[in-house]
Parts: C-alpha cells; structure tokens; sequence
C-alpha cells in the first residue's frame, strides 16, 4: 500500500471562478461573465447594469494569487491547477495578435507557481470562451472555432511551452450534452426542437473532438516533452436495481460520457454513439481528414473529476449537474445539502473501470467537499472546524491507494477548490470547498481575507507524509 513517490499531490481551480479582474488587463468578456447563477443558468443579454455576476471580482486570484499559493505551497502541494481565460489571451477570439497584457499574466502566475515548488497543470479552456465567439458563432457549433482554438493553443503552447509540462484540452467535455453553454458555448434554448438541440450538441462535440486531436498534434510537434490530456466528470453510477432495464439504462448512460473519452482516447466514434446519432437523426457535419486525425492525435493521459455518485432506475428522467449525472438517490449513502452523495468506494469503481477501458494513465482532476462552513470566534481568532472535509478528503485517498495496490496508475490527485471560490453550478461563495476560507458571501459581500480552516494543517502533513494517512 502506499502512493508512488512521484505522486502528484496538488490543488485545482479554473480562472472563471477565482480570478476576477474580468476587465483587466485587456480582457475581454467571456461567457462566464454573463451569467448570475453558474453554468445552469441562461446568460442575461450582454452585461446588465446594476446586476450581479459573480465572476466579475470572484475571490481576486488575480491581484491575490502570489497569496494563495504561498498558501499552496504551505500545504506541500507538488502541482496546482488552473486554466487560461481565453478572452484574456484573444478578447474576442477573432483578434490577430494576442493580447500581451494577458500572456504576461499568466507568465508571472506560472513563474510563481514553480517558485512555490510546484508545477502548473493547465486547463486550456475551462467551462468559458469569448462572449463574441458564443454570440457570432453559436460556440463550437461552428466549425469557424477549430481554426480560432488552434492559433489561441498556438499561442499559449508557444509562449508557456518551457513553464508548462501537463496540459488539458477541454474541461469535463463530457457536459457538452448536460451544461451545453458552459461546456460549449452554445444556445441549445435557442433550439426550436428536440432534433435540432440534439443536432448542436453532437456538432459541437465533433468540432471540439477536431479541436482537441489538433491540439494533441501541435503539441507533440512543438513540445515533445509536454503530455495533452484530456478531461471529463466521471461520477459513479449504478444500478438502481438488479432489475435488467435498471442495469442496461446504467449502461447506457455511462456510455453518454464514455462517448467522448473513447473518441478522444481510442480514436474513434464507438458503434452505440453512431446509433443513437442515427436515431436521433443527427448529421454531422465533417470534413474529409476529421476522424484521421481524430486517430492519429489521441491524448496522452485521461483526467477526470469526482465526486459523487447516483443510482440509474429504467424510464426516470436524470439531471446533470456539475458533479455529473444525477438520477435517484443511493440508500446506503450520506448526502450533502447540495444533494450529491458521497461515496469513495465509487471513485475506487471509476478509476477502475477507466483504467480497464483505457489502459492509460489516470488523473484525479477534482475532487472534494462543497459544504457550508461556520467562522467561529475562539480566543480571539477566527476558526472554521471542517472535520467533515478531513473525513471526505479521508476516505477518498484510502480509496485510491486501494485503487494504486490493485494495480491502476495513477498520476495525481488535485483537490478542487483548495481556497474557496465561486461555485459553477450555482454561482455561489457559500458551497465551500477550500482548505483556506475565503471571506465573501452569495451577493458579493466580504473582505476577501484569508483564513485557514482546519482541515489546512491536515491537508498539509497529509501531503507531507505522502499520503500515508496511517501516520497522521
Ligand atoms: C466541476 C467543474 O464540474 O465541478 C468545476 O469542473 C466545478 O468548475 C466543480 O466548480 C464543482 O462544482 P460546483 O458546482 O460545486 O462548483
């Protein structure tokens, strides 16, 4: 028992949901930057006086990060991730020369990160694009982005290819069906039927599949060391049932998710999407050289979020959410107050199950606790006592130290949200996940001071021992 000792420990955050500063810089809007209440809300029509958007300030990454990963690097992280904002890179996306301003940021935030000992894991497009790119293009229903993502990856593998070694392509891809603007920048609201929102989608992911193998290829060619890995939200699911339609709807969900990891990591459109495709009477658009390039450009290493699961019952409608599909709840688990059941054993099947399909190299991308956390006052000081965060975090690493004994590999593991930052799914502060308290509330109140909760020092000497919880 025990982890590799090259393990990579660290934390992960996207640059939507903490880094604010949404007109610096020269930035431009970006699609986060138009919605109130996360990725499942509908955008307002450009930016709205005298509304909220919570992506706006954030918890300011963006004047605060040398900070916060002091901070990281007190709790002995060995990589932190986070993701370039594509409008800070290319305002509109359309621009022909990047905007340096923005470069240079992530210069000195990628510098800092090394100088903190750690490396830098990075999402190339985490849950955002340029707003102009949404609202001219309808997002990657068009094929206009491939072309627009090249020379943005161009950009950022040219300028960051010497400080970064671990690249993702697209953030939980998988949520192109579930989260469609978010994941992709498109208006399936605006669809005038079921045919037509499904037509999107499926066009949308094809143009990211392209995308993404474009992406793998410039960056073997330019950067041989470098590994492009791709990233999905794999919750666990089961059967509601022994029930055979119970456990074949199971399947077939899975396979809602397993569509996009077996294109990109096999090369591929597996025969079951093919056939859904057809049945819903999709046509996707391609050009002749698209699936050769799909094959030949597969990525180096899948990522993955976790952190829960559900059960699958024949004929009842599921939900997708930001942790992943949702269906009936699970008797034989505890829930959290925003519904999503932990279950470690769950991440232990899912690392599994990947490993055996994939066979390739495994990393944890995010997991963690969204809870609501008490400040409370103690001689003198504030304190925040998260045990329930220690105990999830607990019974997570045991399940994959299980998982690394059986035989899997796997590269890391990055806890999401190691310092409290706005909500995806909701758009709030107050579904914590941090080791640091964040002082900010839902409407956009707080100092923005920093606190330790205690879960830090846990977090930490957990990370120093290696993972060897059975020492702390
Ligand atoms: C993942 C996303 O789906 O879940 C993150 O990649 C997100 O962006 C995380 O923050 C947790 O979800 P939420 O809704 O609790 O923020």
């Amino acid at each position: 028992m025990g982890f590799p000792e090259n393990f990579l420990w660290g934390g992960a955050v996207a640059a939507n949901q903490c880094e604010g500063a949404w007109r610096e810089g020269g930035k431009g809007p970006s699609i986060m930057d138009v919605l109130q209440h996360g990725v499942h809300s509908l955008p307002t029509e450009g930016i709205q006086p005298g509304l909220y958007y919570p992506s706006h300030e954030s918890v300011d990454f963006y004047h605060r990060y040398r900070e916060d990963l002091k901070l990281m690097e007190e709790l002995n992280f060995k990589v932190f991730r986070t993701s370039i904002g594509w409008s800070r890179i290319y305002p509109t996306g359309m621009e022909k020369e990047p905007n340096e301003e923005g470069l240079r940021f992530y210069d000195n935030l990628f510098d800092e990160i090394h100088s903190r000992g750690m490396e830098p894991l990075v999402t190339i497009s985490h849950f955002e694009m340029p707003l102009y790119l949404s609202e001219r293009y309808n997002g990657w229903e068009s094929r206009e982005l491939i072309p627009l993502f090249e020379k943005y990856c161009r950009t950022v593998l040219t300028r960051f290819g010497k400080k970064v070694k671990y690249w993702l392509t697209f953030n939980e891809i998988n949520n192109v069906h579930t989260m469609p603007y978010a994941a992709a920048g498109i208006r399936i609201d605006r669809a005038s039927n079921k045919a037509e929102e499904q037509q999107m989608i499926y066009q949308a992911a094809h143009n990211m599949f392209v995308a993404n193998a474009k992406a793998v290829k410039m960056c073997h060619e330019m950067l041989p060391e470098a590994l492009m890995g791709c990233m999905l939200s794999f919750s666990g699911v089961y059967p509601n049932s022994s029930r055979p339609e119970d456990v074949h709807a199971t399947m077939e969900i899975e396979e809602r998710s397993y569509f996009f990891s077996d294109v990109m990591m096999r090369g591929a459109y597996p025969w079951y999407t093919r056939k859904l495709m057809e049945r819903q009477g999709v046509q996707l658009r391609m050009e002749q050289k698209d699936l050769e390039l799909i094959r030949e450009n597969t990525n180096d290493f899948l990522s993955f979020s976790y952190y829960r699961s559900t059960t699958i019952k024949d004929g009842v409608m599921t939900t997708g959410h930001t942790g992943g599909v949702k269906g009936i709840d699970n008797p034989y688990l505890d829930t959290t107050p925003w519904g999503w059941q932990i279950d470690p054993t769950g991440l232990r099947i899912v690392l599994e199950k990947l490993y055996d399909r994939y066979g390739k190299k495994l990393f944890i991308a995010e997991n963690g606790l969204g809870a609501r956390d008490e400040v409370v006052m103690e001689q003198g000081e504030k304190r925040i006592h998260d045990n329930y965060r220690i105990d999830y975090i607990h019974r997570h690493i045991r399940a994959i130290e299980e998982a690394i004994a059986d035989g899997i590999e796997v590269m890391g593991y990055a806890y999401w949200g190691p310092f409290d930052i706005v909500s995806a799914g909701t758009g709030e502060m107050e579904k914590r996940y941090g080791f640091v308290y964040i002082d900010k509330d839902n409407e956009g109140n707080g100092s923005l001071e920093r606190i330790k909760k205690d879960s830090f020092a846990w977090m930490a000497r957990l990370v120093d021992l290696n993972g060897d919880w059975r020492s702390l």
